[in-house]
């Protein structure tokens, strides 16, 4: 597994707790911030976006990524991700729903780091543990 030094790890958590603020999130109440590390170093950040229809709305993770691939980006090494109910610190590990995950899959190797907090300890796991056995891009189109 690649290492991410424990001083990016931090400035990833803040850097989504920062994107956090942003979330737009009336109907659940529930607010997420997340950073995504490109392979260049760029730190794109996404927040969680909700909609009256409720379908509509995009998680925190797919906002950052939908940002940066849109932005030409292809290569990505980490995501931190920070959530809980809006106006609170988080007390609990966010981790990326079923949806995020498949969309890393998309453009991310299984050693993609998805780094999370509770606000006292922080918890790093590898794509291929959040998502084992996965469907991918090389099931379409080969390796
Ligand atoms: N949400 C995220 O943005 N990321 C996650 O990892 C989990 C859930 C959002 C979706 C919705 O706006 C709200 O949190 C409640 O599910």
């Amino acid at each position: 597994m690649k290492e991410i030094g424990a001083s990016l790890r931090a400035a990833l958590l803040e850097r989504a707790g920062e994107a956090r603020k942003s979330a737009y999130c009336p109907y659940s109440g529930f607010a997420v911030g997340a950073a995504l590390l490109c392979g260049d170093g760029t730190v794109y950040a996404g927040c969680n976006i909700e909609c009256a229809s409720l379908s509509p709305g995009n998680c925190a993770e797919r906002t950052a990524f939908f940002r940066a691939v849109a932005d030409g980006q292809r290569k990505f090494a980490a995501i931190a991700v920070t959530g809980g109910p809006q106006g609170q610190e988080p007390t609990s590990f966010c981790a990326p729903c079923g949806v995020c995950r498949q969309v890393m899959r998309e453009f991310c190797a299984p050693d993609f780091l998805v780094i999370m907090t509770d606000g006292q300890e922080e918890k790093t796991m590898t794509l291929e543990e959040l998502l084992p056995m996965a469907f991918g891009p090389d099931n379409l189109i080969g390796e």
